[in-house]
Parts: C-alpha cells; structure tokens; sequence
C-alpha cells in the first residue's frame, strides 16, 4: 500500500501590529497607490519588541496542534524554515521542540528563503515516505521587519512578519502527490542579506539588510514558477483543470497573476493573502494555506498546488490532495 504524507493539521500567527502604506510613505519617497498598483500590498503587520521566530512559531504550531487534535509528543520531527532564527544556535526547531515540551524527537532548521517552506514539506514528505517518520511539524516564520532596510524603498514596502505551521501524518490515503525543489546559486547578487558577524574582509562593510534588484528577481521568478508549474503536472500526469487551488508564494500580485494565467485558473481558485500581510518570506504559503483550510475554502479531497520562488535562487512546488 503506497504511503502518503497527510495534513491532519494548519496554523498561522500574524502581529498585532499593522505597518501601512501611509506610514512607510511619511519615510521614504513612495505612496500607498504605487505600492498598491505595483505589488498588491496594503499594509504588513510587524513583531512586536518580545517576539521572535520560535515565539511566533510556537503560536502557529500550537494551533496546528490544536486542529489535528494531536498530542505534541507524537511529533518525531520538526522542520523549521527561517531566514531570521532567534539564534545561530540552537536552531529554531530546537527552540520550538523545548517550548512545545517534546522529550523525544529530532529538529532542524532549513534556510532556502522564501521556498523554505516548500523545501520543507519536501523533507517532511522523503522522511514519511520512507518509514522514517511518522508525524513531521513543519513551520515557516520570519521576523523580515528586522533585516529589511526601512530607508530603501525598494524593499521596506514588500516585507512582513508571520508564521505559519502545517502537521503532516503518514496515511494510507493520498496526501503529498509529488513534491519538486530547486536551487540555483548563480543569482546571489540579486537578492541577498549579508551576515556581518561573519563577514570576511571583501563584505565586512555590508550590513545585515537585505538586498534586492527587484525588477530583475521579479522577471525570473515569473519564467521560474511558470516551468515548474508544468513540471509538477507532467510528473503527475495531469491537466492544469485537475487543480482545484493555487496556494503561491506572496510576493507580488502581478507574479501570483501570472502564474494563475498560465494555469488558466480564476483569481477565485487563488489563494491570496499579501494585501494585508506583504511577504513573510518562507512563511508566507503556509500562512495562506492555513488561512483557506480554516475559512472552508480548501476543501477534504481537494487538489492543490503550493509553490514558491526566494532568494539562492531556489523554487519549487507540492501538489497535495488535502
Ligand atoms: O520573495 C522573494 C522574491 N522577491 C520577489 O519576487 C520580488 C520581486 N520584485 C518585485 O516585486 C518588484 O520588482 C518591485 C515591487 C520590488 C519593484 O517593482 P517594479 O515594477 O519591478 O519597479 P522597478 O524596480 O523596475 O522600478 C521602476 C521605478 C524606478 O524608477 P525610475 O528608475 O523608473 O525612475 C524605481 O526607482 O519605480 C521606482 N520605485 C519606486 N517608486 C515609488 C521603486 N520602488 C519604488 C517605490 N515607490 N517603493
């Protein structure tokens, strides 16, 4: 019998605190209409001072817990994906395991970016398939606000903090179809955040905020998303109309529309939520899925499509019946 890895469970965390468009426009010279009509985005929500990846992980989790109805001690392994961990180490996975209580399980972080979470589900789904896990947590959270330079306007518009957590179990019945992850180092000086604590002496003068030339990073993650949209339905065999949602990455309007024309699907069937939450960097489709599971629009047999494009680069996609 062909083993699945199965979502039992979905949460998300979200601050409290809402960054407007008016308010990054009394800072840097830009306005709520460019922003809007460029990328989609409204306002972003900021971590407070107290709060960090693993704090707003637990949070996530706990509800994902919650929603599966499941014992946190039945969990043998944590991924976490994060470009902002609370500290080099520990990881954050390790943080998480100590707040959730868990004796008895093994917890990593991952760092591919904005794909985190998909490299993640990725993972999850080798190690269930395999026998060697039974139950995998996986959680995406980012504090992007704390990296993101707040006086360049090309990037402080784009970025939020979140997180979101999805529980995978293995089953009997179809879960994870097939999942596809790439990277490609090439493209580092296009999107990039520095570490200085570690820097040699050709970066030493480099401060940790990210870097970004948009237009360009924009163009790729457009051709990128459309090829392995198609890559994921060959491998299953299938027709785009077998897809009931589109759960993308939250970067821009305009690269979610693309990859919804290129499927020919209904703005409908996709799944957004960056008007008023920006990008959350790996945590942004599990935010998004979890949002769509707890509001009924993701239905129990339903087909659908998360996939992602960030920074290395590195992209990729799950195609899961829920
Ligand atoms: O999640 C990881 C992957 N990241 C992404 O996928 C982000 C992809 N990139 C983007 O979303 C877009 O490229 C941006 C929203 C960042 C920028 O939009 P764009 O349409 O690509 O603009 P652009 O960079 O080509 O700049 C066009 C003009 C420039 O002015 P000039 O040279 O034409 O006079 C920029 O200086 O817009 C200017 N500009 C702005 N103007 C007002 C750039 N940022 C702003 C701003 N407000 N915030």
């Amino acid at each position: 019998m062909t083993r699945y890895s199965k979502v039992i469970g979905t949460g998300a965390y979200l601050p409290s605190t809402i960054r407007t468009n008016e308010q990054i426009s009394e800072t840097v010279d830009t306005s709520d209409s460019w922003i809007y009509e460029r990328t989609g985005i409204k306002s972003r929500r900021i971590a407070g001072p107290n709060e960090s990846a693993a704090s707003m992980a637990e949070i996530a989790a706990r509800l994902a817990l919650e929603a599966a109805n499941c014992d946190a001690n039945s969990i043998d392994l944590i991924i976490v994906a994060t470009g902002t961990p609370d500290r080099v180490y520990p990881s954050t996975g390790c943080l998480l395991q100590q707040r959730l209580n868990i004796k008895n399980c093994v917890a990593f972080d991952i760092q591919a970016a904005c794909s985190g979470s998909i490299f993640a589900l990725s993972i999850a789904d080798q190690y269930i398939k395999s026998g060697a896990a039974q139950t995998v947590l996986i959680v995406g959270t980012e504090i992007c606000s704390r990296i993101v330079d707040w006086n360049d306007r090309g990037t402080c518009i784009l970025f939020g903090d979140g997180a979101g957590a999805v529980l995978l179990s293995a089953s009997n019945e179809a879960g994870i179809l097939s999942t596809h992850i790439h990277s490609d180092g090439e493209y580092e000086d296009l999107l990039y955040c520095p570490n200085p604590q570690v820097a040699t002496e050709l970066n030493k003068h480099e401060t940790g905020v990210i870097n970004m030339r948009g237009n360009e990073v924009f163009k790729m993650a457009v051709n990128t998303l459309g090829k392995i949209v198609d890559e994921t339905l060959e491998a299953n065999n299938m027709d785009k109309s077998a897809i009931d949602w589109l759960v993308p990455h939250q970067a821009n309007i305009r690269i979610i529309m693309a990859t919804a024309k290129k499927l020919k699907m209904s703005m409908d069937q996709v799944v957004v939520t960056l008007e008023h939450q920006g990008n959350t960097s790996s945590a942004s489709v599990l935010i998004a899925f979890n949002e769509a599971v707890r509001d009924g629009r993701i239905q129990r047999g339903q087909v659908v499509l998360l996939e992602a494009f960030g920074a290395g680069f590195t992209w990729g996609s799950a195609l899961l019946k829920y």
